[in-house]
C-alpha cells in the first residue's frame, strides 16, 4: 500500500448508467442471500450461540436480514482474553503495517462498496445514496486515520538539544471496547475500530442489535485486511446481558461510544469505578444526542435555506445526530420562509429505501416508531401542527413508518424543543429578533450542530463566536460531515472526547511517554 495525501472518497453519480443500475442489482444480490446466521469471531475463529437475534427490513418487518449469535459473558471473556494475548504482538508491529492493514481495508471497501451499501439500504433502510455515503465515510477513515497513525508515529526531533535526546512516543493503551450505532452503522463502526486498531490496540466490536448484519461487513473486512484474529473481535450481544460486563471489566483500558445521552452517561458512569485488580483510568470517548438548530435569519437566501432544512431534518428520516430538528427563524421572514418549507416537505416521497425514488422510509424499528409517534401526539399539544405528511396506506401495514413532521409554535419550555426524537419531526420557533435567535438555539443541554443562514457578515460572525455546538455550518445543512474537512462531534450533553475524522482523534487511544537521553 502507497501512503497518498488524503482526499475524500468520491460520492456516487447516479447520473452515470452504471452507478444507476448497480444498485438493484447489489440489492438482488444481497437479498438472495438474506436469512443467515452470523457467528461471533472470536480470537479468530466463529462461535455460534444458542441465543440469536434477528435483524429486519425496516420497510418490511416480515423480511429478515440475518440471525445473530449473541455473546453472553463466557463469550466476552473469552473474546478479552484472546485480545489480550494478541495485541502484544499487534502493538510491536511499525506503524505503517497498521496502517497498511487499514489502506488495505479501504481497498476492499471500495471494491465492495455497492454491497455494502445495499446491506444497509435493507437492514436499516439508508437511502442508496446515504448508504454510499457511509461506505465512503468509512473509506475515508480508513485512508485518514492510517496517514494519522504514521504522522504521530513520526519521530519529532525539533525538541532534541546537542547532548540531550528527547522523544515523545505514543504507546497504545491496550483494549478498546467499540460500541457502535445503528444508524452510521459501518461508518461510525470502522471509524472507531480503525482509530483503536491502528494505534495498536486490540478491538471488541459490539455493533448495534439492529444493524449486526451490517456489522459483520467490518468483520469480513478487517479479516481480508490481514488483521489477525484476537485482535479485532466481532462480538454483537445483548446490553442487557454482557453491555456493563465489557464496559466494566478491569482489563478494558478504552470505550468508543455512539448512542444515545443515556447509554453514553451510563458507560461513563460504570467505567469510571475501577475494577477489582484494575489498574489504570478507563479513557471513555462518547458521541451521544443532539437537539440542533438552524436559524434563518430575515436576509437568508430562502431557496438555499429550505432545502438546506428539508435534507438536515427529513434526510434518513431525521435519524442522523447531526440532524436539524429545531428550525428558528426570524420573525421578520417567517412568513415567507415557513410555507415554502412545508410545500417543499409535501413534495417528499416516502416509502422504502431500496426504491430510489423515494427520499424518506421508515424508522429503524417497531420502538423508535412508537416512540416518534408519542411526539407527533405531543406536537398537537404543544404546538400548531403544519404538516404530517404519510406514506402511501399500504405501506404502513408492512415497515415502521411515522409521518414527516412540521410544528409551529414551539418555544424553549416546549418538551419538543429539549428532547432528542429522532425522527422525521421538525419544531418551528419564530423568534422576534436575532438576539432571541440565540437565546433559543443555545437553551438545550446538547451542543453538537448547529446552522445559520444569513447574508450579515456581522450575525455570522456573532454566530461563530457564540453559537454552542460542536460543528457550526453557515448557509449550508447540519448533515454530513467529511472526514478531515469537517472534523466531528460536539461538547455539553452531546459528548466527550476528541473530534471523529480530526486530527486530535488518535490520541484518544493511547498514552502518551516521553523519553529524554542524555547522549
Ligand atoms: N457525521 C454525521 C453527519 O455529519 C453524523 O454522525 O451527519
Amino acid at each position: 500500500c502507497v501512503r497518498k495525501p488524503f482526499d475524500n472518497e468520491a460520492m456516487v453519480d447516479f447520473t452515470v448508467p452504471e452507478s444507476r443500475q448497480a444498485f438493484p442489482a447489489a440489492i438482488a444480490m444481497v437479498r438472495s442471500r438474506l436469512g443467515r446466521t452470523y457467528p461471533l469471531w472470536i480470537d479468530g475463529k466463529d462461535v455460534e450461540t444458542p441465543d440469536t437475534i434477528a435483524t429486519r427490513n425496516p420497510a418490511r418487518q416480515d423480511e429478515v436480514i440475518g440471525h445473530v449469535c449473541q455473546a453472553g459473558v463466557e463469550e466476552v471473556e473469552a473474546a478479552i482474553a484472546a485480545a489480550r494475548t494478541q495485541q502484544k504482538a499487534w502493538a510491536r508491529l511499525p506503524a505503517s503495517q497498521r496502517a497498511d492493514c487499514l489502506r488495505k481495508a479501504a481497498g476492499i471497501c471500495r471494491e465492495r462498496i455497492v454491497e455494502l451499501s445495499a446491506w444497509q439500504v435493507l437492514e436499516v433502510g439508508k437511502q442508496w445514496d446515504q448508504a454510499y455515503a457511509d461506505v465512503a465515510e468509512a473509506i475515508d477513515f480508513l485512508d485518514y486515520y492510517a496517514n494519522e497513525a504514521e504522522r504521530l508515529a513520526a519521530p519529532r526531533t525539533e525538541a532534541s538539544l546537542p547532548g540531550e535526546s528527547n522523544r515523545l512516543a505514543y504507546r497504545p493503551k491496550g483494549l478498546v471496547a467499540v460500541i457502535a450505532p445503528w444508524n452510521f452503522p459501518f461508518a461510525i463502526s470502522v471509524g472507531m475500530c480503525a482509530a483503536a486498531l491502528v494505534t495498536g490496540n486490540a478491538v471488541l466490536y459490539k455493533p448495534s442489535s439492529l444493524s449486526s448484519v451490517v456489522g459483520y461487513g467490518l468483520k469480513e473486512v478487517f479479516q481480508a485486511a490481514g488483521i489477525p484474529g484476537g485482535v479485532f473481535n466481532y462480538l454483537p450481544g445483548r446490553s442487557s446481558v454482557m453491555g456493563d460486563h465489557l464496559v466494566g471489566h478491569k482489563d478494558i483500558h478504552g470505550i468508543a461510544f455512539t448512542g444515545s445521552m443515556e447509554v453514553g452517561l451510563h458507560i461513563i458512569k460504570t467505567a469510571a469505578v475501577p475494577a477489582p485488580g484494575q489498574a489504570h483510568v478507563k479513557r471513555v470517548i462518547a458521541e451521544m444526542g443532539g437537539k440542533n438548530a438552524i436559524v434563518i435569519d430575515d436576509d437568508a437566501e430562502l431557496d438555499e435555506a429550505v432545502a438546506g432544512t428539508l435534507y438536515s431534518a427529513f434526510g434518513f428520516q431525521g435519524q442522523k445526530c447531526s440532524a436539524c430538528s429545531r428550525v428558528i427563524v426570524l420573525d421578520g421572514v417567517c412568513d415567507r420562509f415557513v410555507p415554502r418549507l412545508v410545500a417543499a416537505a409535501r413534495s417528499v416521497k416516502i416509502g422504502p429505501a431500496e426504491d430510489s425514488s423515494n427520499v424518506m422510509g421508515p424508522v429503524i424499528d417497531p420502538k423508535q416508531q412508537r416512540n416518534v409517534n408519542q411526539y407527533v401526539e405531543l406536537a398537537h399539544t404543544e404546538g400548531n401542527v403544519l404538516l404530517m405528511h404519510t406514506a402511501p396506506q399500504p405501506l404502513w401495514a408492512e415497515g415502521c413508518y411515522v409521518p414527516l413532521t412540521i410544528v409551529e409554535g414551539i418555544t424553549p419550555q416546549h418538551r419538543l424543543a429539549q428532547e432528542e426524537i429522532f425522527g422525521p419531526v421538525l419544531s418551528v420557533m419564530r423568534a422576534k429578533d436575532f438576539d432571541q435567535a440565540m437565546d433559543w438555539a443555545n437553551s438545550t443541554q446538547f451542543a453538537l450542530t448547529a446552522g445559520l443562514y444569513s447574508r450579515s457578515p456581522a450575525r455570522i460572525e456573532r454566530f461563530k463566536q457564540e453559537m454552542e455546538a460542536g460543528n457550526l455550518y453557515i448557509n449550508r445543512g447540519t448533515t454530513g460531515a467529511l472526514v478531515h474537512r469537517q472534523p466531528f462531534g460536539g461538547f455539553k450533553l452531546s459528548g466527550v472526547g476528541s473530534k471523529a475524522g480530526g486530527p486530535d482523534y488518535l490520541l484518544q487511544f493511547v498514552d502518551p511517554v516521553n523519553t529524554t537521553e542524555n547522549t
